[in-house]
């Protein structure tokens, strides 16, 4: 069985997707974090975002590995555990820009499905999950949203609580810029009626998660 679960940063898709996977006891696969390794191995390595060669070598010849566990997801690059460093904010500013890229979207597909095929049953997040790379693979699509100020809010204090030193505001410019850029070009939004859409605005974690586990039920029929 496989669960897509499309959506903009800070709609709580990461932090539904990973509970729901693991009530359903299925690996989960956390996309923005195989982009947040590349964009975090461009920074180690002084890549300049607008070097787009460079960044797509780099991508090519990154050998990361992720452990899709339902609680946790670890990220190696190259060998080194960089699961926190791919967090930080120096890290997000970088990745939007780096995602757009075609050419490292293709490479990073391309790895997505490979995972997909060797993990067969899994809930995947990102904001393609279910409109391009599991596209005719799917069989519950979500999209799940949230409005700017509580996205913002969401992420400011998981960036706190990880000890990040940043304001709201900051906060919410970034997911702005990133809604700008992300938005669009590369995700086409899912029709009506190939998705179940879910507004998180006014939810908290455990609804969220239990409307997702009560459609994935209803459509399985367990
Ligand atoms: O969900 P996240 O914050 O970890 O995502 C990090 C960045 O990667 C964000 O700018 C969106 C981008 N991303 C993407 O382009 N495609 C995906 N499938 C997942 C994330």
């Amino acid at each position: 069985m496989i669960i897509t679960i499309d959506g903009p940063a800070g709609s709580g898709k990461s932090t539904a997707a990973r509970k729901l996977a693991a009530h359903l006891e299925i690996p989960y696969l956390d996309t923005g974090a195989m982009y947040r390794a590349i964009a975090h191995l461009a920074l180690e390595k002084g890549i300049a975002i607008d070097d787009h060669p460079g960044l797509v070598r780099l991508a090519k010849d990154a050998d990361l590995w992720l452990d899709c566990g339902p609680t946790h997801t670890r990220v190696k690059a190259n060998g080194h555990d960089i699961s926190e460093a791919i967090r930080s904010m120096a890290v997000s500013q970088v990745t939007s820009p780096i995602a757009r890229i075609p050419d490292i979207r293709e490479i990073l597909v391309g790895k997505q499905r490979a995972i997909g095929r060797k993990l067969g049953s899994f809930v995947t997040e990102g904001r393609d999950q279910g409109s391009v790379v599991f596209k005719d693979l799917a069989d519950v699509r979500f999209v799940v949203d949230a409005d700017l100020e509580k996205r913002a809010q969401r992420r400011y204090q998981e960036l706190i609580a990880d000890g990040e030193d940043v304001s709201l505001e900051e906060v919410r410019e970034n997911l702005s810029t990133r809604d700008g850029n992300d938005c669009k070009q590369w995700a086409p939004l899912l029709e009506p009626g190939q998705s179940i859409k879910i507004d998180t605005t006014n939810m908290t974690l455990a609804e969220v998660v239990d409307c997702l586990e009560g459609h994935v039920r209803e459509s399985v029929g367990a």
